[in-house]
């Protein structure tokens, strides 16, 4: 099982300015109790834009950059590569950003999507869904709180067989 886990705001945007656009403690809790364990594959924009490798989870960082280095990391040269390293992980996750989401969505048997409820401008996009493609097997919804300013709704989707 390879799985992507993504929050998205309305048209699919998922970042502005390499950073996350909004802060929803409830959907980080999610998505800390989802992938720690794991291994968990990201673009070296995400890993930069986290600032720091994620705690209790392998991470891999995908990069052209043959000198590059992350102390706490895995660094590898390609999508396939960093798949090949998780192969013995039950269930590793891609965690972004758009250009790796985009060159997983075809390989990935599962999606843990967060859709938040608000309208946001910015400059990276997760790909479209094809709903045909994929099956609802869980969804659940938030309503804001003092400490979640935003609507969202959790779901997880299944390729379809
Ligand atoms: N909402 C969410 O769930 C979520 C999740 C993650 C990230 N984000 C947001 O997404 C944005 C970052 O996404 P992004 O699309 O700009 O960047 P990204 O996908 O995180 O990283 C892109 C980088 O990955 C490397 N790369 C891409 N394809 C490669 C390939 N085929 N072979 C080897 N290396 C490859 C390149 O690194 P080099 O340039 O070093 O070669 C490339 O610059 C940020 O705003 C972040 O906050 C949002």
């Amino acid at each position: 099982m390879l799985s992507i886990i993504v929050a998205v705001g309305e048209n699919n945007v998922i970042g502005k300015d390499n950073q996350l656009i909004w802060h929803l403690p409830r959907d980080m809790k999610h998505f800390k109790e989802t992938t720690t364990g794991h291994y968990i594959i990201m673009g070296r924009k995400t890993f930069e834009s986290n600032g720091r490798p994620l705690p209790n989870r392998t991470n891999v960082i995908i990069t052209r950059d043959k000198d590059y280095n992350a102390e706490g990391c895995i660094v590898v040269h390609s999508l396939e590569e960093a798949i090949n390293l998780a192969k013995d992980d039950p269930e590793p996750f891609i965690i972004g950003g758009g250009v790796i989401y985009e060159i997983a969505m075809p390989l990935v048997d599962r999606i843990y999507l967060t859709q938040i409820h608000h309208k946001f401008n910015g400059d990276t996009f997760f790909p479209e869904i094809n709903l045909d493609e994929w099956m609802e097997v869980e969804k659940r919804d938030f309503e804001p709180d003092e400490k979640n300013k935003y609507p969202f709704t959790i779901s997880t989707l299944d390729r379809k067989k």
